[in-house]
């Protein structure tokens, strides 16, 4: 949002991006007050499901007759239009803002890489624009009415998970999403400690990538170790949402912009498991 100059109040360069930064946060609450249920997706580390998770987790709730948005946080590695097979569209923007992509089944989806020149684009931004980028979608984008809106972000507990949680009035709450291993853990601690801190309600942790069945012998592999994410939950007291096993049916599904929700497959039942446990804490 570029200064007009003609604000009253602002007596100096510093008070008048101030107030820019006050319209702005006005303009979010107001696009985020007709949104239900807003809920971030953490995990401390990359490449443990969060895109996954999110897209999951959209694909169930509008299965289950509920208006569901993704905003894609991950402004540097950004996989949701991949992910759902929306990706060679164009949003229409016009004066009233940005209208995002709505899937087949009816998911509304905005995502940086919309506005890319070419797929493989990369985004060399520093913080402050990714902060930019992340507060336009939240202030400029016409969701309409939704019940929930998800949004994916990057690994860690940088720019874009600070802008998410101090800017949106009201989040339900975060979902942490981990592997079992130690490595992964220590990060999401990270990300637990980081929502305690700003007051984020945390809806629970979900361990994904929770051992492998092995389709030569049918023997369960635990590639990652087992349990760890049950043990970090307990002793970070926050609730266990559940555990979803490595499944080479939801990997390709993924690659091809299929949820695996919608297929019939161990981590589709798995996650089906933790979607009712994460709406009825929200609904009750
Ligand atoms: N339970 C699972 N079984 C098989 N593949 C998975 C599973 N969870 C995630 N994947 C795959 O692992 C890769 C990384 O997952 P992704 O959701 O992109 O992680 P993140 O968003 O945390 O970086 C993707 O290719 C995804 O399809
Ligand atoms: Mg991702």
């Amino acid at each position: 949002m570029k200064c007009d100059g003609k604000h009253d109040t602002c007596s100096s360069r510093d008070s008048c991006s101030r107030r820019v930064l006050d319209l702005q946060d006005e303009k979010i609450r107001k696009n985020m007050s007709k949104i239900k249920h807003k809920i971030g997706i953490l995990s401390g580390k990359g490449g443990v499901g969060k895109s996954t998770v999110t897209v999951n987790l959209a694909a169930a709730l509008n299965a289950m007759g509920k208006k569901v948005g993704i905003l894609d946080g991950d402004i540097h590695g950004p996989n949701i239009p991949k992910m759902l097979g929306v990706e060679d569209v164009q949003p229409h923007v016009d004066e009233h803002g940005i209208y995002p992509i709505t899937t087949p089944e009816g998911i509304k989806v905005i995502s940086i890489s919309y506005f890319l020149p070419a797929r493989d684009t990369p985004v060399i931004w520093r913080g402050p624009k990714i902060s930019g980028a992340i507060r336009q979608f939240l202030s400029d984008v016409v969701w309409g009415e939704l019940d929930y809106l998800l949004i994916d972000t990057p690994p860690g507990t940088g720019d874009v998970q600070l802008t998410i949680m101090q800017s949106i009035p009201d989040m339900d709450g975060v979902v942490i999403v981990t592997t079992p291993e130690e490595v992964a853990l220590q990060d999401a601690r990270r990300s637990v400690a980081m929502a305690k801190m700003l007051n984020i309600p945390i809806l629970g942790l979900i361990e994904n990538m929770a051992g492998f069945v092995c389709p030569y012998c049918n023997k369960v592999v635990d590639v990652f170790g087992k349990g760890g994410g049950e043990r970090a939950a307990k002793e970070l007291g926050i609730d266990f949402l559940g555990r979803i096993p490595l499944d080479v049916k939801a990997r390709e599904a993924a690659d091809k912009g299929i949820p695996m929700v919608l297929l019939d497959c161990p981590a589709s039942k798995a996650f089906k498991e933790i979607v009712e446990k994460i709406v009825k804490k929200i609904e009750g």
